[in-house]
């Protein structure tokens, strides 16, 4: 049985995961836990020794640690009016006031508009980055598209065929009409939308080009990755190990 075999079936003891994550020593770590300071899928555990496994979320002062030290993937629920980029000149908020993990320096994968919202990954990881928003590898990302108006068969199917916008013709997209929704605060019809291109604004613009103007808009999925239904906005977490190997599936690593 290899070490990792070992953990996925017996789990690890919790102040050692506390350390490896560089949380504080081994000793520092069981008095976090004494003193009800760290949570295990939601509960405060005060027992030394309990047992986690790599699936388990764990909090130390509400906050997610990180299991993986060496590379560190993150999912974040984006917020609208939050801006994707280290840092912003008007002093808006940015991603990384959102998801501060002290001595990891994270760098958002492809961007979000200020007022989209929904699924961004933020890693250390410059290679798995790069390879994620090459165009080579196609990786698809799914949208939920809020519009005022019932979409018309139609722009439904130019949407899916390719729509020409002043950057050429889009790739074709899966299109599918979901009704209508809450999106927000809002009630719309929704679209939700896989492309695999990564233009600047283009679900916009493809929506503008078929006439219907987006209200809202949200990103539920990138290649493997899925939205937590459960992960509020403004929230994040780690990913899994699985979660990990299956991105980099995708991209050759
Ligand atoms: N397409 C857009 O128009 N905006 C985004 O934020 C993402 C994709």
């Amino acid at each position: 049985m290899t070490d990792r075999d070992k953990v996925n079936q017996e789990g690890e003891r919790l102040q050692k995961v506390l350390a490896h994550a560089g949380v504080a020593s081994r000793r520092a770590a069981e008095a976090l836990i004494k003193a009800g300071r760290v949570k295990v899928n939601g509960k405060v555990v005060q027992q030394l020794g309990t047992k986690v496994f790599p699936h388990d979320q764990i909090l130390l002062d509400d906050k997610p640690i990180n299991r993986d030290q060496k590379s560190c993937y993150v999912l974040l629920n984006k917020p609208p009016g939050v801006i994707t980029s280290a840092r912003d000149p008007q002093g808006r908020t940015t991603v990384l006031d959102l998801v501060d993990i002290p001595g990891v320096r994270l760098y958002p994968v492809g961007r979000l508009d200020y007022d989209t919202s929904g699924l961004l990954l933020l890693t250390n990881d410059g290679e798995l980055a790069y390879r994620l928003m090459h165009p080579r590898f196609e990786i698809e990302k799914t949208y939920l598209v809020g519009i005022r108006n019932a979409p018309n068969p139609d722009s439904l199917q130019r949407l899916a065929q390719g729509v020409e916008l002043e950057d050429g013709l889009t790739a074709p997209a899966k299109v599918r009409y979901c009704g209508m929704k809450q999106m927000g605060k809002q009630s719309l019809h929704v679209v939700e939308i896989t492309i695999h291109e990564g233009r600047n604004r283009q679900v916009r613009r493809m929506f503008d080009a078929v006439g219907y103007p987006v209200v809202a808009l949200k990103r539920i999925r990138l290649g493997p990755l899925v939205l937590d239904k459960t992960l509020r906005e403004g929230n994040y977490r780690h990913l899994t190990q699985e979660e990990i190997k299956a991105l980099k599936a995708q991209v050759g690593l």
